[in-house]
């Protein structure tokens, strides 16, 4: 079996549906359910006994040890993390301990379960560490896209966070010799994304008829990828990525935020029209993120050459679907708004007069 970790989340519920839906292979799924873990996601795999779900933090050596010997993975893939740059100016304790001191604690645990292992088992086991395109720091318009081999300038929190976790994990290979691979991907959009995130916050608002909160001028740059093309990814990287290597994956798909934003509503404008006219009336500039950064771009040719990775989606076609996938799931919605997020919320947006 395959030890996932953080797979209540939005791209790990992906990963783990998809994974069950292309394999027999079972998925341990350790996860801590933050307020960003949902296991409503993976309600589908119930009674399905190739999955098995332990409630769980990654900080917890003890209960990584007794998981590594009960179950003996052959792999561990390596999502949990605290993802929003909004929540981590907002307190970045919580990142440094879950993205740092826990990706020091699984890669401690997966290692002594590692050297344990006899020979063969050993050569086949894998550690993959999935990371962010952030760790780049910012482009300037006119710069070529982030490529494996440019210097780490993380500017956030979050991206700092995630930037010291991939340097303990390329240590753990240099030094002990763990047989781990590295994926830097871009913004991924899709089915069970949080609202807190761009895209879902925007169907989210703009259902409720609120304001659509765009910091600053609305002209910063993301590539995105539909998530199910990062899972795939996640899954060639794993199967046949080489030791040692980082791969970037992203969608060839660079756009500011306010077309983002603008094609989000003409979505909806088609799907489900509104009375009172556009949703884009609903476009609001609030004040910007501190030390936000202007431009992503992902140079992903090194997986598409290595491995044959492109992605199946493009972003016309990843974004209707999501939008359709919204729509049809507003039970999900409405019980991801709790009390908790609604604090969030106002702690965020309040301020900025949104
Ligand atoms: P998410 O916030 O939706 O999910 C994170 C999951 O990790 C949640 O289920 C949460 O409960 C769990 N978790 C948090 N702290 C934990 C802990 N201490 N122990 C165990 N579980 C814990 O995040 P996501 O968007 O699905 O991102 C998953 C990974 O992919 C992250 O490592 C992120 O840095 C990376 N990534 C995300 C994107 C993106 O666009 N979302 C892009 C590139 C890389
Ligand atoms: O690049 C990969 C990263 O993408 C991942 O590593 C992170 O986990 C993920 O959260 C995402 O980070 P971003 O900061 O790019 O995503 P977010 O959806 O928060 O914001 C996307 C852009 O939209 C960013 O430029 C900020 C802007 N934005 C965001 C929110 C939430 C707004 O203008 N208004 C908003 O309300």
């Amino acid at each position: 079996m395959i030890l996932v970790t953080g797979g209540a989340g939005f791209i790990g519920s992906n990963f783990i549906l998809d994974w069950l839906a292309e394999s027999d292979e079972p998925v341990l799924n350790i996860d801590a359910l933050t307020y960003a873990g949902n296991t409503e996601n993976l309600a589908s795999l119930a009674g399905d006994d190739r999955y098995v779900f332990v409630r769980g933090d990654v900080c917890d050596r003890p209960l990584l040890d007794s998981l590594f010997a009960t179950h003996a993975p052959r792999a561990v893939v390596h999502f949990a993390a605290e993802s929003h740059v909004d929540r981590s100016i907002h307190g970045p304790a919580e990142f440094i301990r879950t993205n740092v001191e826990g990706t020091f604690t699984l890669l401690e645990a997966a290692r002594s379960h590692w050297s344990n292992l006899p020979d063969a088992e050993r050569q086949a086991f894998r550690f993959l560490h999935v990371s962010t395109d952030e760790v780049y720091g910012t482009l300037a318009r006119d710069d070529a896209p982030f490529c494996e081999t440019d210097t780490y300038e993380p500017n956030s929190p979050y991206s700092a966070s995630k930037a010291a976790s991939d340097h303990l994990v390329r240590a753990w290979h240099h030094t002990y010799g763990l047989p781990v691979v590295t994926t830097n991907c871009s913004n991924n959009y899709g089915p069970f994304h949080f609202p807190e995130k761009l895209v879902p916050l925007m169907i989210v608002n703009a259902l409720a008829r609120k304001p659509l909160p765009v910091y600053g001028d609305g002209l910063q740059v993301r590539d995105w990828l539909y998530v199910k093309d990062h899972c795939a990814a996640v899954r060639l990287v794993l199967a046949r990525g080489q030791i040692g290597a980082t791969y970037n994956v992203g969608g060839w798909n660079e756009k500011p935020n306010l077309e983002i934003v603008g094609t989000v509503c003409a979505l909806l404008d088609e799907m489900q029209p509104h009375p009172d006219g556009s949703y884009a009336h609903l476009i609001t500039h609030v004040p910007d993120r501190p030390g936000h950064d202007r431009r992503y771009a992902i140079d992903a040719r090194k997986i598409e050459r290595d491995l044959g990775w492109r992605p199946a989606e493009t972003f016309e076609s990843g974004l209707r679907k999501t939008v359709r996938w919204y729509l049809d799931s507003a039970d999900w919605l409405a019980r991801v708004q709790t009390g908790a997020y609604r604090q969030w919320v106002s702690a965020n947006y309040d301020q900025r007069g949104a």
